[in-house]
């Protein structure tokens, strides 16, 4: 079983990563879909500069990165999304989860520079520069983000991880 798909699996037991593929991040992109490409193109970014980083944490901090589980279209005073929503996350992954330091800042910091403290981390560096390639692409692509990937396929994650790399 390959590293993200081994980590989805895990995150998965007694977590709501599964309520991600709920909320729309870009365009029609699930929240779930769109975590799931971060940690799958960070993993091939990091290999492909052949610098050292630590694999897990750099796949469960990118797949954890959005977990702030609502809908952040629906206009319900939580402040600006793309200021507040790392905090969000954080604070949803700190309940669910024991994370590390890494797998911490990965979430905090992935929206430097709007949030203006930058990331601490390669492993969070990556994440937050891989976090705005997937952005745009989903965003200029709206209907058409990974196309090969069908709707909703909660308990397919192994169906919808090989469709989201062959996009
Ligand atoms: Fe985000
Ligand atoms: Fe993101």
């Amino acid at each position: 079983m390959n590293s993200v798909l081994y980590c989805m699996e895990k995150l998965n037991k007694n977590s709501k990563l599964r309520q991600m593929d709920d909320y729309i991040q870009h365009g029609s992109t699930s929240c779930l879909k769109h975590t799931i490409a971060v940690a799958y193109y960070s993993i091939k970014l990091a290999d492909r500069l052949g610098i050292k980083y630590k694999k897990s944490e750099l796949i469960r901090g990118a797949l954890l990165h959005d977990y702030f589980l609502y809908d952040w279209h629906d206009g319900n005073g939580r402040g600006v999304h793309g200021f507040t929503h790392p905090s969000a996350a954080l604070k949803n992954a700190d309940r669910d989860f024991a994370l590390t330091e890494t797998e911490r800042n990965i979430i905090k910091r992935h929206m430097f520079p709007l949030t203006p403290i930058p990331p601490k981390c390669r492993e969070a560096w990556i994440v937050c520069m891989v976090d705005k390639y997937c952005s745009l692409y989903e965003t200029f692509n709206r209907k058409t983000a990974y196309e090969k990937v069908q709707t909703k396929t909660p308990d397919k994650f192994t169906e919808l991880y090989k469709e989201i790399i062959n996009f």
